[in-house]
């Protein structure tokens, strides 16, 4: 990835982290980004809900982006690519379901490409994205979960300061079946009346 890459209109939405640096997807990603997730398709398969049959063409890329900028554009998701300090594509994280109102809280989802595992990528990017979520957001809460067997995701959300909260009986439906999911809580560490989005009822 170009380092002109970093000097862009997306400024407000790039992250940094420990060892990783995340920025909304752009156009010109597809080929790095479809060629890792192909490479890491067995891998990612069995804990993601079902890749539709033109998930790593450009059109569906188009639409992806489309989708994205319109959730971004509306506060309602922030979706990250993750780059490793030597900018190279590791994974991907996102902010989703963001709620105003009484609730100031957003869920969590994650992956990155198989041959970059197990390198603290994803506790990085998951820590970079609370920070953003509680400092630049306001929100109150993150939400995260995982199937009780997917110890990896565990691993990353404890790690993290997630807190195991409760499971959640045919949850999400993860590669074509409705799975119970264990739920995650992680409450913004800033005093409630710090909390921007405090007492907004809109
Ligand atoms: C879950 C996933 C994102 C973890 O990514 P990662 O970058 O390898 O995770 P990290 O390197 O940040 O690991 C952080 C911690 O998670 C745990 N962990 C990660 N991989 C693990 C493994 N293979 N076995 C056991 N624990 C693991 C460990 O506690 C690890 O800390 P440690 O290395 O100091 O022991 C990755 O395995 C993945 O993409 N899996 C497939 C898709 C998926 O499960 N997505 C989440 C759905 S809820």
């Amino acid at each position: 990835m170009a380092l002109l890459d970093w000097i862009s209109s997306d400024h407000d939405l790039r992250l940094a982290g420990e060892n990783v640096r995340l920025r909304p997807h752009r156009s010109g990603d597809f080929e790095e980004w479809a060629a890792l997730r192909a490479r890491s398709r067995a891998f990612l398969q069995p804990w993601e809900p079902t890749w539709p049959t033109d998930d790593l063409t450009r059109g569906a890329w188009r639409r992806r982006l489309s989708a994205y900028a319109h959730d971004i554009e509306r506060g309602l998701a922030y979706p990250f690519l993750v780059y490793s300090s030597d900018n190279v594509l590791v994974g991907g994280i996102t902010l989703s379901n963001v709620r105003r109102g009484v609730a100031q809280m957003g869920s969590i989802g994650y992956w990155v490409g198989e041959p970059f595992t197990r390198n603290g990528y994803t506790v990085s990017a998951v820590r970079a994205v609370a920070r953003f979520s509680f400092e630049r957001l306001g929100l109150h809460r993150l939400e995260a979960a995982c199937i009780p067997s997917n110890e990896p995701s565990r691993g990353v959300l404890l790690k993290a300061g997630f807190t195991q909260e409760g499971l959640a009986r045919a949850y999400l439906r993860i590669n074509g079946i409705w799975e119970d999911h264990l739920l995650f809580g992680l409450v913004s560490p800033a005093p409630a009346s710090e909390h921007r989005g405090e007492d907004v009822l809109v």
